[in-house]
């Protein structure tokens, strides 16, 4: 099949995944109504076509917590992400590293933190959510900064899991979903092979290091339920904020009051962001939460966004609604699990070579100098 878009990616990643799989990351929360916004809202900003602005040298890099970035994109925190690829945090994670550009590890990685830093050349960030054992997040944070990691994203839209209705018609949970979730490896015998047998250990590697036994994929969906924490507040989070010398950005904001909490707290940077549609279904889509974010907070704190982006051009218009950082989620998942590192490699370049078009034609020359200037129309209030 050919391939020259995200979306290409999806649907070959859809036929190449078990369903479980595929549908676990395709989906979202309830009727998916967010999840839709996310994508169709962000389409719907409108960009100035811009003429003769003579903008041939172009420049894409970057500036965050003093290192430099060669693009303004990340690769997002993905559960799982070794599910999709053999070993696939450290596939990704090496090529984020060749781009020069962060690489964000889910706290419910495949591979262990030690792994996936040990076999990549530049310093990965990590990710943590706020969990009931706090024995476990300090033993992680522990782990992470003795790996020279030094910023930590810390999520915090999830204190309890959203209503993900696929999973339980997929196999991902629910009545016999080991059973199914075998059944469907044997009717998708690439990715059992590259991944179910080649690909193993499964476990969700920070989990195990910390409770010195496996933990299985069984394990994943349990656990994310009997952890998280629905009673936290930004005073809990504070023995973390003293604790950890780097940067600090806080994930899963979506909204300007919440924003400005995350600077009185101290944050170094947020995402906005409602994870990708997975958790409050009939939440603004991240297109529409952004503007008045930005308002409030932008030049205070670094604002990364998230949802919907399926484009280079896509990154442009969270760069001029207000973000000064664009996160990839599912859009490197799909390239991930249809060719592995090669398929986030290529992915990247279409990014690139899509913002670089799309810069011409609104006829700016730095990335750092896309704003509110070069929109024609955003999606209402
Ligand atoms: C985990 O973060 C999920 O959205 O499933």
């Amino acid at each position: 099949m050919i391939i020259s878009s995200a979306t290409d990616y999806r649907e070959a990643a859809r036929r190449k995944l078990p369903p479980f799989l595929f549908h676990y990351l395709d989906g979202g929360a309830g009727t998916e109504t967010t999840l839709r916004a996310n994508v169709d809202d962000l389409q719907r900003v409108a960009l100035r076509q811009r003429v003769l602005k003579g903008s041939e040298q172009l420049d894409l890099s970057t500036e965050w917590f003093g290192t430099p970035h060669r693009l303004p994109v990340a690769l997002a925190p993905i559960g799982l992400a070794g599910m999709y690829a053999r070993r696939g945090e450290v596939q990704a994670a090496r090529v984020a590293a060749e781009r020069g550009i962060p690489f964000i590890q889910s706290t419910v990685s495949v591979c262990a933190l030690k792994e996936v830093a040990g076999r990549c050349d530049q310093p990965i960030w990590c990710q943590l959510y706020v969990l009931k054992d706090r024995g476990f997040m300090r033993d992680y944070l522990q782990r992470a900064r003795a790996l020279g990691i030094r910023t930590l994203v810390f999520t915090v839209d999830m204190p309890v899991p959203g209503a993900r209705y696929r999973d339980a018609h997929s196999g991902m949970s629910g009545r016999n979903g080991p059973l199914r979730r075998v059944v469907q490896a044997m009717l998708h015998p690439r990715w059992a092979l590259d991944v179910g047998l080649l690909g193993r250990p499964h476990d969700l590697g920070n989990i195990s290091a910390y409770r010195g036994n496996p933990t299985g994929l069984a394990d994943y969906i349990g656990w994310l339920g009997a952890n998280f924490d629905p009673g936290i507040d930004w005073a809990d989070l504070q023995w973390i904020r003293d604790e950890w010398e780097g940067p600090m950005v806080i994930k899963g904001i979506l909204d300007a009051d919440d924003a400005r909490d995350a600077r009185a707290f101290g944050a170094d940077g947020i995402v906005v962001s409602n994870h990708g549609g997975r958790q409050l279904d009939g939440a603004l889509s991240t297109a529409r939460a952004l503007p008045a974010i930005a308002a409030a907070i932008k030049g205070d704190m670094t604002i990364f966004a998230d949802g919907g982006v399926r484009t280079g051009l896509d990154v442009v218009r969270m760069l001029a609604l207000g973000a000064d950082g664009v996160l990839l989620g599912r859009a490197f998942i799909y390239a991930l699990a249809v060719a592995g590192g090669a398929g986030v490699r290529n992915m990247l370049d279409i990014f690139e070579k899509d913002i670089r078009t799309s810069m011409v034609l609104t006829g700016v020359k730095s990335v750092r100098e896309i704003g509110p200037e070069i929109l024609a129309a955003r999606p209402s209030d």
